[in-house]
C-alpha cells in the first residue's frame, strides 16, 4: 500500500518548503519537490502544514494515583491523543515499594497491549531502590528497551526516593546507558505545608497552590542537577514550572552540564489565578501547581534560549466526581489534568500563531526532541526516508473551539473549555495507516504498538 501527500508545506524542527512524501507500507520512503511516483492512493495537502506525528513523553494512562485511577485508559487516551495529531505517547509504570520492576512492567503491559490505538513506550518509575532493584535497571534497558527511569522527589510516604536512593540510582542507570527523570519538588518541605495548612483549616485547592511554593522546585531542581553532575548521569527534569527551577538548570549550564527540561502545555498558558474559583480550582489542581503570569514568560523565553527542551502534557485526567473526593480536603484532591488531545493545537495557536516560537521549533519541542531525548529517533519525531509514517495534516487556518462537548478524552470536562484556536489536525496517519480524517477515527484498539526505546547518552 503506497500513499503520494502532495504539494503541502513539509515542516521539520530544520525544513520548511513545499513538497511532497511518497509512504510505502508503513515508513516513509521519499520526501521531495514534484515526486513523479505512482501511489494506490494520492492526497493533494495544498494549504496544509505536513508536520511528524507529535510525541508526548509524559502522559498517565489507566494510573492508580491517590486512591482512585487516572480515567483515560490506553485506548481512549491513545486515541484522544491521535484526534490531537499525537502520535506516541510515553507513559509511567509505577514501581510499588517493596515489589520489584518487572511486577509493576507485567502490570502496565496487561492494560496496554492490545487495547492502545496509537504507538505508546513506558518509563520505569523506580520509587523503591535498593541491591534487588538495582539488578533490575539492566534488564528494563537490555531486554525490554526502556532506557529512562522516572523518580519522585515528592509524593512522601508513596512515590518518593530520598538523595541516597537517587545516588545510587544515577549510578546504575548511567553504568547501563539510561537516563533518570525526575519529578523535582521538595517532598517534606511540601509534605510539612500541607500539614501547617490542613492543620489551620485552609482546606481549599488555593492551599495545594500555597503548599508547593516556587522554591520547593528551584531547591529540587538544583539538588536533582548536582547529583546528575557528580554521578555524570544524564538527567531530565519532567513539568518543570517556573523561573527559580529553570535559573537552576541554568546555573548547571555554567560547569558545562546539559540538564534536558521539559515544561508542559498548562504552564505556559494558564496561571495560579484560576486558583481563586473556590472547588472549581480543582479542575486545575496539579503538581507541581500553575505558577504566575511571569513564570510563563519564563518558560516561553527558556523554549527560545534552548533551555527548555520539550512541551509535554502530563496528562492526567479524572472525573469531576473523582476530583470531589477532595471538596473538603485539598490534599485528598487527585492530581492532574486533561491535554493528551489539545497539546498540539493549543502550542501552535498560541505559541507559533500569537509569534512566540517559529514553526520550526514547535515540531522541535514537541516532536523531535521528545524522540530524541528518549531514543525514539529517526524512527519518530521526524520526517525523513526510513521514519515511521506518522504524519499530520494540519490546517493552519482554522478556527476551532475547545470543549468538552466535542473532545475525544474519557473525563467530562476541559481545562481550556470554550478557547478559541487557530489551526486543527485534520489528517493523521500512523505508521502508513489513515488513522484519523476529520471527526474519525479509522483505526481500532490494538494497532497502537509498543515503541522500544534505544539507550541514551544526554546528547540530541
Ligand atoms: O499532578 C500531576 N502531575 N499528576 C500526575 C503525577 C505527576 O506528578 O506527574
Ligand atoms: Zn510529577
Ligand atoms: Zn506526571
Amino acid at each position: 500500500m503506497s500513499v503520494l501527500i502532495k504539494n503541502g508545506r513539509i515542516v521539520t524542527a530544520a525544513d520548511d518548503y513545499i513538497g511532497d512524501v511518497f509512504i510505502e507500507g508503513e515508513t516513509i520512503s521519499a520526501l521531495g519537490k514534484n515526486l513523479s511516483l505512482q501511489a494506490d492512493t494520492t492526497i493533494d495537502a495544498t494549504g496544509f502544514l505536513v508536520l511528524p506525528g507529535g510525541v508526548d513523553p509524559h502522559v498517565h494512562l489507566d494510573m492508580p494515583f491517590m486512591g482512585t485511577f487516572s480515567s483515560d485508559t490506553h485506548e481512549t487516551g491513545t486515541r484522544a491523543a491521535l484526534f490531537g495529531g499525537t502520535t506516541t505517547v510515553i507513559d509511567f509504570v509505577l514501581q510499588k515499594q517493596g515489589h520489584s520492576l518487572k511486577e509493576a512492567l507485567t502490570e502496565w503491559q496487561g492494560r496496554a497491549t492490545g487495547t492502545a490505538v496509537g504507538d505508546y513506550s513506558f518509563h520505569m518509575a523506580v520509587t523503591d531502590f535498593n541491591e534487588s532493584t538495582r539488578a533490575e535497571i539492566r534488564e528494563m534497558v537490555e531486554r525490554e528497551g526502556i532506557t529512562s527511569f522516572k523518580t519522585f522527589m515528592a509524593y512522601k510516604g508513596a512515590l518518593m526516593i530520598d538523595d541516597r536512593q537517587m545516588t545510587a540510582l544515577m549510578q546504575e542507570v548511567r553504568k547501563q546507558g539510561g537516563m533518570v527523570t525526575v519529578h523535582a519538588t521538595n517532598g517534606d518541605m511540601i509534605d510539612y505545608l500541607i500539614d501547617q495548612h490542613r492543620s489551620e483549616g485552609k482546606l481549599s485547592p488555593l492551599y495545594h497552590y500555597l503548599s508547593q511554593p516556587e522554591v520547593t522546585e528551584a531547591e529540587a531542581s538544583g539538588r536533582f542537577a548536582d547529583i546528575a553532575d557528580y554521578t555524570g548521569c544524564p538527567g531530565y527534569i519532567v513539568h518543570l514550572t517556573c523561573e527559580g527551577a529553570l535559573n537552576a538548570v541554568r546555573n548547571a549550564t555554567r560547569r558545562n552540564q546539559k540538564v534536558f527540561v521539559e515544561t508542559c502545555i498548562q504552564y505556559l498558558l494558564l496561571d495560579a489565578g484560576l486558583y481563586q474559583r473556590d472547588f472549581e480550582g480543582a479542575k486545575w489542581v496539579m503538581s507541581p501547581p500553575l505558577r504566575q503570569k511571569k513564570d510563563q514568560e519564563t518558560l516561553w523565553a527558556g523554549i527560545n534560549q534552548g533551555l527548555v527542551n520539550v512541551v509535554a502534557t502530563d496528562h492526567c485526567p479524572f472525573f469531576w466526581k473523582q476530583k470531589l473526593m477532595g471538596e473538603r480536603d485539598f490534599s485528598k484532591i487527585p492530581n492532574g489534568h486533561p491535554a493528551i488531545e489539545n497539546r498540539m493545537e493549543l502550542l501552535y495557536s498560541e505559541g507559533v500563531n500569537k509569534g512566540r516560537i517559529s514553526l520550526n521549533k514547535f515540531v522541535e519541542v514537541a516532536c523531535t526532541n521528545p524522540a530524541k531525548i528518549f531514543g525514539m529517533f529517526p524512527r519518530k519525531g521526524t520526517l525523513a526516508p526510513g521514519s515511521d509514517a506518522d504524519i499530520v495534516l494540519f490546517d493552519p487556518k482554522k478556527q476551532h473551539m475547545l470543549s468538552v462537548a466535542t473532545h475525544h478524552m474519557n473525563v467530562d470536562y476541559s481545562a481550556y473549555e470554550g478557547w478559541e484556536l487557530t489551526g486543527k489536525v485534520c489528517r493523521v496517519f500512523l505508521r502508513g495507516q489513515l488513522a484519523i480524517d476529520k471527526d474519525e477515527c479509522l483505526v481500532e484498539k490494538g494497532y497502537g504498538q509498543f515503541i522500544r526505546r534505544a539507550k541514551v547518552n544526554g546528547r540530541i
